[in-house]
C-alpha cells in the first residue's frame, strides 16, 4: 500500500478528487464505490466543481455507496441516500438508475445483501472504491470482528460508531444501532482503494491500521493486503 501525507484538509480532498476525475476520463463507465461522513464532503465539492467546468461527465458512472443505516427510511434527511444526494448527485449528470445504495428499510434484508452483491458482479465490479475510517477502525459498517471474507451483511453498530456518528445528526434523535455494509470481502475485491483520513482524532487507528498486524479486530488493516491501496492522509491524522 501506498501511503501520501498531505498538508491539510483541502489537499488530501484535492489529490483524491484528481485521481477520481482522471478515472473518470480515462474510463467514463468507470464504477465507483462511494462513502459517507464528515471525510469526503470536500472531494464531492471538488468533483462538483470539476463538472461545473465541463472538465468531466458522470453520465456513464456507476456508483455503489458501502453502506446506510438499518430501519431508516431512505427520505430521511439522516440516511446516507439523503447525504449522497445533497453531497454529489444531485448536482451532477449521473443517471439515476445508475446509482445503487444499500435500503436499510428494506422488508428482506438478506434479499437486500444478496441483490447488492449481484449488482456489483454484473457491473463487472468495482473499480474504485473510496474509503474513510472509523475511530474503531471500521471500513463500510463493517466493525471490528467482521470476518475479512464477509460479503454484504447486516451488522450491529460498536457503541463508538453509535455515538460520533449521532453527534452529526439532523433529524434523528436517537442513533440507529444496525447498518447494512459492503463487508471486507466485497470491498476487498474493488481494483484500486482510496482511503481518506484527516484530523488528529484519526491518528492513532491510522497507526494501528497501517503499521500494526492484519487483523479482523481492525477491518482497515486487511487493505495492507490488497494490490493497489492509496491512503491519503493530512499532516494531523499522520501523526503517530
Ligand atoms: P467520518 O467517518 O468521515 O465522518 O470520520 C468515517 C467512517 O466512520 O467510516
Amino acid at each position: 500500500m501506498k501511503i501520501i501525507i498531505a498538508r491539510d484538509y483541502e489537499e488530501m480532498s484535492e489529490r483524491a478528487a484528481k485521481i477520481i476525475i482522471d478515472l473518470i476520463k480515462r474510463k467514463p463507465e468507470a464504477v465507483l464505490g462511494l462513502a459517507t461522513g464528515a471525510t469526503p464532503i470536500r472531494l464531492y465539492q471538488l468533483l462538483v466543481q470539476a463538472y461545473q467546468r465541463g472538465e468531466l461527465s458522470f453520465e456513464k458512472v456507476t456508483t455503489f455507496n458501502l453502506d446506510d443505516y438499518v430501519g431508516l427510511n431512505k427520505n430521511s434527511r439522516d440516511s446516507f441516500y439523503s447525504y449522497m444526494h445533497e453531497n454529489l448527485f444531485s448536482q451532477v449528470d449521473i443517471r439515476p438508475e445508475n446509482i445503487n445504495l444499500l435500503d436499510g428499510s428494506a422488508s428482506n434484508l438478506t434479499d437486500e445483501c444478496l441483490n447488492y452483491e449481484r449488482l456489483i458482479k454484473e457491473a463487472g465490479g468495482i473499480d474504485l472504491q473510496l474509503l474513510g475510517i472509523g475511530l474503531d477502525g471500521h471500513i463500510g459498517f463493517a466493525e471490528p470482528g467482521s470476518s475479512f471474507d464477509g460479503r454484504t451483511f447486516v451488522v450491529n453498530l460498536t457503541k463508538s460508531t453509535i455515538e460520533t456518528n449521532a453527534k452529526g445528526f439532523i433529524e434523528l434523535k436517537q442513533s440507529p444501532t444496525q447498518g447494512i455494509t459492503m463487508g471486507p470481502g466485497t470491498i476487498m475485491e474493488a481494483g484500486q482503494i482510496l482511503m481518506l483520513a484527516n484530523g488528529l482524532h484519526k491518528a492513532p487507528i491510522i497507526h494501528k491500521a497501517f503499521y500494526g498486524p492484519v487483523t479482523e479486530d481492525v477491518p482497515a488493516s486487511v487493505l495492507q493486503r490488497h494490490p493497489d491501496c492509496l491512503v491519503i492522509l493530512d499532516a494531523a491524522a499522520a501523526g503517530e
